[in-house]
Formats: structure tokens, C-alpha cells, sequence
């Protein structure tokens, strides 16, 4: 049985559909960024029924409640907190969250001899300083404390890995996950305002929003504004069930990149979304958003060579499975 922390949330609920073709999944979420009603649309979706619990990675006693009931062979570990901008505000929300918790998952782990993780990184650990493509050997460096929290967290599996060869680990740094499942049934649903800009051009196609504020268009990149690796949320999910079946065969700590290999600014996803979708997006610029920085997209070398991984949905995949769930998934 696999144990998928943060599995009702975005990704892990996207990951959760793929293990399911394969793996019995149990699934512990506190739903502080997420809603119950996720495990009926994976259900829905799958024809099964994942084990369930409602509780917090930071919970000691239930975790070894859980190591001691189930059969847990590895564990996928989404389960944090992962706005940009609140993490400046209430850093040690962040930092008890992220860092205390995977250190709380970790030691039940080793308690329970369970040795097999794969860990959800962001490619916000390159920092402001590596030039584009970013690949898994550059040195890093972070801008604010969730990106902090990452990299705390790398350095720590680092040294786990090194301490004791039981341990098999792979962490996956993300580049920028969009879309939804085909069947529109799971997407990314952010509470208030977005900050990123898929679900912001989905509010604003929606009516929900007048505009879409774009930051900069002075920026040293093709048409000026911020070029980013987007990558569908189902291509993702597929490079974890990858990324497991790796691990069982391979012992140590590797960090594989997931993203497309290709960049889009911010004008083309806008001009993509609206030729699929059919819809305009009005939109200004406005100045630039303090921390980010012109390009940031993936070298996929290194995911292609050990996990055989490649991404096989476009931009248009991505404007159309995420508007469809806006209209779909969303209102049910
Ligand atoms: P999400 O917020 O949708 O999912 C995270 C899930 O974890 C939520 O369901 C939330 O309720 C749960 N959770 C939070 N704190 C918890 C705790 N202490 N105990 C138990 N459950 C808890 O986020 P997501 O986009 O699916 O991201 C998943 C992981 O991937 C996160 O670690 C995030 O930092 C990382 N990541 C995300 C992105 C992105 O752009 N979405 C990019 C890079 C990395
Ligand atoms: C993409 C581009 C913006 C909103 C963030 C985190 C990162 C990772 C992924 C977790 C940029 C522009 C955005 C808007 C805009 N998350 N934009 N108007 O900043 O690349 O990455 O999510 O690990 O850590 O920082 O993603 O979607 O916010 O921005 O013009 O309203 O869109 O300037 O160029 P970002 P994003």
C-alpha cells in the first residue's frame, strides 16, 4: 500500500487516479487546502475507493497509528503548505508545516522500517541566479521562506540518504503544474484570490474577475513578460507512479526535474486560452511582482534518461482540461 500525504489536494489527487490503476492507495490529508468531497470524484473517476484519513504529517501518534495498521511499502509526500507570499507573512506556519512536518513523517518512517519516498520539490530552488534551462546539478539558492522550506527539506533527505543505504528517495522539483483531469472532475480550486496565473485567466474567462493583471513586460524574455515550464498536472502525476517504480529498483537519493523542456510567456498562455477556449481575456500590464524572475523552465535530460519520463500534453491540453473543470468540476 502506498501512503499519498496531501492526496485530496492538487497534484496528489491527480496521482492518487494514476496509482490506483496499479497500487492500493491510503491517503492522509488535513484538508487545510483541500475538500472531502475530492475522494468521491476519485472514486468517480477510478471505480475505487482509497483509504482515507483525516489528520496532520505533524501528528506523531497518529502516523505510528497508521505505520502500524496498514502494510505501507512507500510513501508519496505532497503534504505542505505552498503560497509564496503568505510564506513571507507567516513564515513559521510554513516552517511547522513543511519542515517539522516531513521531519515528523520521516522519523515514523524510519521507526516503521517503511524506506521508500519520493518527495514533492519545486524548481523554486534554482533561485534568481542559474540560467535557463535550470538542470538538477546547479547550485541553489531561495527568495522567500517556502522556497526555504524545500531546500531545508532536500538538504535533510540529502543527509538521510547518506546516513543509512535503506533509505531510497527521489525528489521531484516541479516546475509550474497546470490543468485538470480530463474528466473535469479534479482541477485546482485556490480559496480567494489566486496567485498563480492559470487558475487567475480561468476567474477572469469566467466573469468572476475583469481583468488579468500581467507582471511585466520589460522583462529580458521574447515578448517581455515571464516565460515559465508549464506542465499538465496529469503529466506530473504519471512521472510519480515513474518515479516509484524507479525507486524499488534503485537504492540511494536521486532529484529528477519534471517539467516540459519548453518555455511560454505569459502572452502566449493567454493567446492560447483564448483560441481553445474561444474566449477573450481582457488584461493590462501592470509592474513587475516583487520575487520573480524572466525564465524559468526545465532541463529534461535527467527525467527522460532515469525515469523514461516525457510530458505528452500541450498548452492547448492544459487552457482546455483546466477551463473545462472551471465550468465542470468546480460548481458541482
Ligand atoms: P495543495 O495545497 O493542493 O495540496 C496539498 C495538500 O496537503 C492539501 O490537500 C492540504 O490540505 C494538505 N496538507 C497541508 N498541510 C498538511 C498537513 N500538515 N498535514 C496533512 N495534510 C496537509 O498543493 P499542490 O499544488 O497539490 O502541491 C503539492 C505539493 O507539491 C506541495 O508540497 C507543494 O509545495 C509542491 N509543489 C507544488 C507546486 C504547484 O505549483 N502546485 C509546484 C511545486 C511544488
Ligand atoms: C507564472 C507567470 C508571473 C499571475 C509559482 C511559485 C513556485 C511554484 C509554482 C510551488 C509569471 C505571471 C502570474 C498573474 C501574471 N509553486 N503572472 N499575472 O511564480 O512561476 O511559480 O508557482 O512550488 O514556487 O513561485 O507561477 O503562476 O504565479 O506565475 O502576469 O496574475 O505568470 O509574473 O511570469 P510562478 P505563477
Amino acid at each position: 500500500m502506498i501512503l499519498v500525504t496531501g492526496g485530496l489536494g492538487y497534484i496528489g489527487s491527480h496521482t492518487v487516479v494514476e496509482l490506483l490503476k496499479s497500487e492500493e492507495v491510503l491517503i492522509l490529508d488535513n484538508l487545510y487546502n483541500s475538500e472531502k468531497k475530492v475522494l468521491n470524484r476519485i472514486d468517480q473517476i477510478t471505480g475505487k475507493d482509497p483509504v482515507f484519513i483525516e489528520g496532520d504529517i505533524r501528528d506523531e501518534k497518529l502516523l505510528d497509528q497508521i505505520f502500524t495498521r496498514y502494510n505501507i511499502e512507500s510513501v508519496i509526500h505532497f503534504a505542505g503548505l505552498k503560497a509564496v507570499g503568505e510564506s513571507v507573512e507567516v513564515p513559521l506556519r510554513y516552517y511547522d508545516h513543511n519542515v517539522n512536518g516531513t521531519l515528523t513523517l520521516l522519523k515514523a518512517m524510519a521507526k516503521h522500517k517503511v524506506f521508500n519516498l519520493v518527495f514533492s520539490s519545486s524548481a523554486t530552488v534554482y533561485g534568481d541566479k542559474n540560467p535557463v534551462p535550470f538542470h538538477e546539478e546547479m547550485p541553489l539558492s531561495t527568495t522567500n521562506p517556502y522556497g526555504t522550506t524545500k531546500r531545508m527539506i532536500e538538504e535533510m533527505l540529502g543527509d538521510l540518504s547518506r546516513s543509512d543505504e535503506k533509505w531510497r528517495i527521489m525528489i521531484l522539483r516541479y516546475f509550474n503544474p497546470v490543468g485538470a483531469h480530463s474528466s473535469g472532475l479534479i482541477g485546482e480550486s485556490p480559496k480567494g484570490i489566486p496567485n498563480n496565473l492559470m487558475p487567475f485567466i480561468c476567474q477572469v474567462a469566467k466573469g468572476e474577475r475583469p481583468k488579468l493583471n500581467i507582471f511585466g513586460n520589460d522583462y529580458n524574455t521574447p515578448d517581455g513578460t515571464g516565460v515559465r515550464d508549464y506542465i499538465h498536472v496529469v503529466d506530473l502525476a504519471r512521472g510519480h507512479v515513474l518515479a516509484l517504480e524507479y525507486l524499488l529498483k534503485n537504492i540511494g537519493l536521486e532529484i529528477v526535474n519534471l517539467g516540459t523542456g519548453r518555455g511560454y510567456s505569459v502572452l502566449e498562455m493567454v493567446k492560447t486560452f483564448e483560441k481553445v477556449n474561444q474566449i477573450s481575456i481582457p488584461f493590462e500590464v501592470v509592474n513587475r511582482r516583487s520575487g520573480d524572475i524572466a525564465s524559468c523552465y526545465a532541463s529534461t535530460d535527467k527525467a527522460k534518461v532515469i525515469l523514461k519520463f516525457d510530458a505528452h500534453k500541450n498548452l492547448e491540453d492544459m487552457c482546455a482540461d483546466a477551463w473545462y473543470y472551471m465550468n465542470l468540476g468546480e460548481n458541482q
